[in-house]
Parts: structure tokens; C-alpha cells; sequence
């Protein structure tokens, strides 16, 4: 049979991303233009800074991603965009190219989830085997997801307030990191340790929801309190301090999750995904599980925002012939 091609767009955040995925896990192109320097001075995204920068990006991003991968328009079986939840003004950049591709071309159009995307980053070089349980951290999100199969998706976790990814660049700030900050606490926290014991909120909660802002704020007020009194905190055992707070928690649901839903995979997805603290602890964890299910987690380069994982995801709604047409639009608040 013939190999099914998705030309697949990601511009929900800072990332201007176009790759082009052969049978949902083969990646032929995944050009990835990041908008960070732009964006740092001003501490995070700015959303008008992003969608000019997508325009501006986006046409060359597409010709270099199909030039990688060698094909041509006519091969294409479906063009995939994220729309949605993101920036709207970002994401409605790629929705047009995408459509705009799609009307030219005649081609079938598949709108994604973004989480869905995340997740899908492990069906790329390898399989996911459902059920599959998956742990999606990042910038905007904090969620344990449920899969049945490849198409159905159960959030039965869920952050109350700020995402992870959201908490080390807020407390970032007050360390002077530059932003995004997450893999510098990381590498910091590596050369710190758990020396300020801050709290670990709804870790005995038997739900699988997450609060970030409370240690957020233990952090902050221990900050201030110190430069209040002119002393100075080492500042790798506070980063160690909040991670190992984060992984906890993560982990602690997370492996509760596991017993209960008995995955067959267990998926590490998102930005966050990337924290070597995380990842380490959670497949050391799981490999002392009596029942192991398969761990996928994903390389650094498909754990943040790319275009790959949306072809990825697009690949499983092509073969339940999940199409939009021409008036599809972007859902800043879409929900999986
Ligand atoms: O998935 P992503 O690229 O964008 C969103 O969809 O949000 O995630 C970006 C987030 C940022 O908050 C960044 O600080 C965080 O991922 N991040 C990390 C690490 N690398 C990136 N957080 C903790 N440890 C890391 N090594
Ligand atoms: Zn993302």
C-alpha cells in the first residue's frame, strides 16, 4: 500500500514549526523557526510579538520542510494544523496556511489538538500500545490523560491553577533566569538539594489534580523574606527545592494513575517532559513496578512544540477520516 504523507503546521505559541510525517512516525522534515530571543526581554510571550513573527516565518519554515523531506505537493494525502488551545492570533497563522495549502492542492484538512500533538510526539520512531496513560507537562498545561485508543482521549487529571512549566518560569523571574527558564533550574537544581522542604499541595488528594501556585508562592515569600533580612539563599538548593516539590507530586499521581488504569503505555509529553529530574525519577520508578507498563519518553528535540507531533496525531484522525473543511478555525480554549 501506499505511504500516507502529512504536510502538518504547529504555531500555537513562539515556535514557528512545518514537518512533514510519513505514516504517522516517520519523521521526513520537522523545521522548528523558535521566536525565544524576541520574547525574552519582555519575561514570556508576547502575543502580538508571536503572530508577526509567524507571518513573517512561516513560508520559508513550509519550503524548508518539504525540501527536506523530498516530496512534492501532489504526494501529500492531508495537511494537519494545530487550532487549538494556544494563542489565537498565532495559532489563526496556521490555520490559514494550512487551509490555504489544503484549497490549493485539493487536499483533505485535519485540525489537531495541541495536547493531542504532545502526546503523539511517542508515536514517533516508536509505538504506543493502548490503553495508554499519558503525563503532559508544560508551559500552559498539567494533565494526566487516558487513552482507550489512538482517538479517545479522558483528562482525569487536570492543574487547578498555574502549569508546571507555567511555575519554573514564574519563579524563575525572581531568580533573575532568564526566561523560559525550566532547563536552567533544572541543570541547577542538579548541583543543589532539597534544603527548604516547600509544600507538596494535594499529593494525598485521591484525584489526580495539581496546584502549582502555592508552591509558587512559598518560593517567592522565602525569596523576599531573605533579601528582607540582606541574606542570601543558596540559590541552586532553592531551585533543587522547587523541583523536587514539582517531581514529587508529578510522579506520586502519576504512579497512582498507573495502578489504577493499568496502562499498557505510559507516555512523558510536553515541554516539561525535557526535566531530567522527571524523567529520570519517574523510569526508575516504573521499572520497579510489578506490572510495567511500556515507558515512551520522547527525545528532548519532539518533547517541545514541533510540527512532527502534529502529524503525528493528524496521521490517527486521517484514518478515522476526522476531516474539517475550509471554515475551520483557531480555538484559543480548545479542549481535548
Ligand atoms: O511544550 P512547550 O515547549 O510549550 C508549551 O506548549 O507550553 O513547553 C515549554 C515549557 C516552558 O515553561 C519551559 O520552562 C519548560 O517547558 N521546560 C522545562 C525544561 N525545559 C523546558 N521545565 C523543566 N525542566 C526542563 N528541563
Ligand atoms: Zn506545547
Amino acid at each position: 500500500t501506499k505511504d500516507n504523507l502529512i504536510l502538518a503546521f504547529e504555531t500555537s505559541c513562539d515556535e514557528t514549526s512545518v514537518s512533514v510525517v510519513k505514516n504517522g512516525h516517520e519523521i521526513l522534515s520537522n523545521v522548528i523557526a523558535t521566536q525565544i530571543k524576541s520574547h525574552r526581554r519582555f519575561g514570556g510571550v508576547v502575543p502580538e510579538i508571536a503572530s508577526r513573527h509567524h507571518i513573517e516565518v512561516i513560508n520559508q519554515v513550509m519550503t524548508e520542510a518539504m525540501a527536506e523531506a523530498q516530496v512534492d505537493y501532489d504526494d501529500l494525502d492531508a495537511v494537519a494544523v494545530t487550532k487549538g488551545p494556544g494563542l489565537v492570533g498565532a495559532l489563526l497563522v496556521g490555520v490559514a496556511a494550512a487551509k490555504s495549502v489544503a484549497l490549493v492542492e485539493q487536499k483533505p484538512l485535519i485540525g489537531v489538538d495541541h495536547i493531542a500533538g504532545h502526546i503523539n510526539a511517542a508515536n514517533l520512531d516508536n509505538e504506543v500500545v493502548y490503553p495508554a496513560l499519558a503525563l503532559v507537562v508544560s508551559g500552559g498545561h498539567t494533565e494526566l490523560v487516558y487513552l482507550t485508543d489512538e482517538n479517545s482521549y479522558e483528562i482525569i487529571g487536570d492543574t487547578r491553577d498555574d502549569a508546571a512549566g507555567e511555575a519554573y518560569d514564574k519563579i524563575g523571574r525572581v531568580l533573575g533566569i532568564k526566561y523560559p527558564a525550566g532547563k536552567t533550574i533544572d541543570e541547577m537544581a542538579h548541583q543543589g538539594s532539597d534544603t527548604f522542604h516547600f509544600p507538596r499541595a494535594m499529593m494525598e488528594d485521591d484525584d489526580y489534580d495539581f496546584s502549582f501556585s502555592g508552591l509558587k508562592s512559598a518560593f517567592i515569600n522565602t525569596v523576599h523574606h531573605a533579601d528582607q533580612l540582606g541574606e542570601t539563599l543558596d540559590q541552586n538548593d532553592l531551585a533543587a527545592s522547587f523541583q523536587a516539590s514539582v517531581i514529587d507530586v508529578l510522579v506520586h499521581k502519576t504512579l497512582r494513575a498507573i495502578a489504577e488504569y493499568k496502562p499498557e503505555t505510559f507516555i512523558l509529553a510536553g515541554g516539561v517532559a525535557a526535566n531530567q529530574g522527571l524523567r529520570e525519577r519517574l523510569a526508575t520508578k516504573i521499572s520497579k513496578l510489578p506490572q510495567q507498563p511500556k515507558v515512551i519518553i520522547p527525545p528532548l528535540r519532539l518533547c517541545g512544540d514541533n510540527a512532527a507531533m502534529i502529524g503525528a496525531a493528524a496521521y490517527h484522525q486521517f484514518k478515522a477520516q476526522d476531516f474539517a473543511d475550509l471554515t475551520l478555525n483557531a480555538d484559543p480554549s480548545l479542549e481535548l
